[in-house]
């Protein structure tokens, strides 16, 4: 098997981002003159062969998603393009944004012309100004060229893409969040239903994917669904950016098929670790996701594979830990993320991160005892069944997989060891070193 490919990054680098004349050059833009000489309905059969599902963590299949869509009654219609990525340990849809935004346009404009939908919005994080700004641009020349606002290409059907900013809030990639912060207003989730795909932005229906999700749809619709599905496995179709971070000598983005191994991501592509180091878990899909021992990593990347050993891959995060590295410290930053980023609308996050948070800071400062070990599994299951939203329900992933992994590590803490001599059991009760 080929370790990357360049399905969806191919051509990256080599043009000005927002250049029209230079991406036509690569074959841009001929999806979308295929795609209006199609039928909806055929499109959307192409994404549904293409066994495409969605990238931005939830992975739902976007060829069913689009389909729901289409056959909603109700006009007009608004596409919402994630470009939020406020995952930590993410750094994939900027890629696209920077150096293949017009890719990402062409995606959102067919499945603007399947829905007749007149707006949509690429809502990117606030701490991508650059991002924002080479977006806009290349929004601009593609309208310049006819590809992108009133009568495109000839066809009488507009389309306007306009570029919204966010605030540096994490549940604003929500998608229910995402369509509130986008009308103006502070952005927590809604309740469901109405589902955002009826009822979304200003009340209309609304279709939401994210960057690489759009960003794969004109590949499928010029090469063929089955083509885009043959690099992946049989269950996920493709391929998929992954951000490789940590204690790994190669770090950063890289387009893999599905069916790689955890194990071929971190060696081969990723280098291994630095000399002398060695593995002691990787973290899946950012802070929110599981933490898994280095006896699992011939696992394949697909989501059917993960899904049977209780995995996720969300957004494409992985991210290596070695064994200088104390389970407990890394906690801490995790539940200081998300006791920072619960938004506050229901009890179970808001409470329990506050809970969560107290409860490793007594590990860290060596007054924990056994109970608070168990207390610990109580409240992250009560979060997970109980919150709200995905924040909330994922908040305690971490703490959970580490938990049943590494349990041996939180009992060295209670007898006031550490074994990466990271924590020296002296601080205040809050943890403070
Ligand atoms: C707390 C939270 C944060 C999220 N952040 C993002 C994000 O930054 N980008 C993204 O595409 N999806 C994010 N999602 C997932 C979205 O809700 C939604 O599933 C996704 O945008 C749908 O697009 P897709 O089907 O193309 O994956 C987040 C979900 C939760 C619960
Ligand atoms: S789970 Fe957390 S982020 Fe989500 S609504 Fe509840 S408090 Fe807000």
């Amino acid at each position: 098997m080929q370790k990357t490919l360049n399905i969806i990054t191919e051509n990256v680098g080599q043009i000005r981002p927002d250049s029209v004349d230079e991406y036509i050059k690569i074959g841009g833009f001929e999806a979308l003159k295929k795609a209006i000489t199609m039928h909806p309905l055929e499109v959307i059969e192409e994404i549904k062969k293409s066994k495409l599902q969605g990238r931005g963590g939830a992975a739902y299949p976007t060829g069913i998603k689009w389909e729901q869509a289409y056959y909603v009654d109700k006009n007009p219609k608004y596409i919402i393009c994630n470009a939020d990525e406020g995952e930590p340990g993410t750094f994939k849809d900027k890629v696209i944004l920077d150096y293949l935004p017009l890719r990402l346009i062409e995606g959102m404009t067919i499945a603007a012309y399947i829905l007749k939908s007149p707006k949509g919005f690429i809502y990117i994080r606030g701490e991508y100004p650059e991002s924002q700004r080479i977006v806009s641009s290349a929004i601009k020349e593609a309208e310049k060229m006819g590809y992108l606002g009133d009568d495109i290409l000839g066809t009488g059907f507009s389309f306007h893409i306009e570029v919204l900013s966010g605030a540096g809030a994490y549940v604003c990639g929500e998608n229910s969040a995402l369509v509130e912060s986008s009308e103006g207003k502070s952005g927590r989730p809604r309740i469901k239903p109405p589902f955002i795909k009826n009822s979304g932005y200003l009340g209309m229906p609304t279709l939401v994917n994210n960057v690489e999700t759009f960003a794969c749809v004109p590949y499928i619709v010029k090469e063929g669904g089955e083509k885009f599905a043959g690099y992946g496995t049989e269950f996920s179709g493709g391929t998929k950016l992954v951000c490789l971070s940590g204690n790994v000598k190669n770090r950063g983005v890289y387009e893999v098929p599905f069916g790689t191994t955890l194990r071929e991501l971190i060696y081969d592509i990723g280098g291994g670790l630095p000399e002398g180091r060695k593995l002691k878990f990787v973290q899946l899909g950012g802070s929110s996701g599981p933490c898994i021992p280095e006896s699992m990593l011939d696992i394949k990347i697909c989501y059917k594979d993960l899904k049977v050993k209780g995995l996720t891959l969300g957004s494409g995060a992985i991210l290596v830990v070695d064994d200088s590295n104390c389970i407990i410290d890394f906690l801490k930053c995790i539940t200081e993320f998300f006791y920072h980023e619960s938004c506050g609308k229901c009890t179970p996050c808001r409470e329990g991160n506050k809970q969560l948070l107290a409860l490793v800071n007594k590990f860290i400062n060596g007054s924990a005892t056994y109970n608070d070990l168990e207390t610990i599994k109580k409240v992250g299951q009560i979060m997970k069944e109980a919150a709200f939203c995905g924040l909330g329900e994922t908040a305690a992933t971490a703490h959970l997989s580490l938990i049943k992994y590494f349990e041996e590590e939180f009992v060295e803490h209670i007898n006031k060891k550490c074994r990466a001599n990271i924590c020296n059991f002296g601080g205040d009760k809050d943890g403070k070193r």
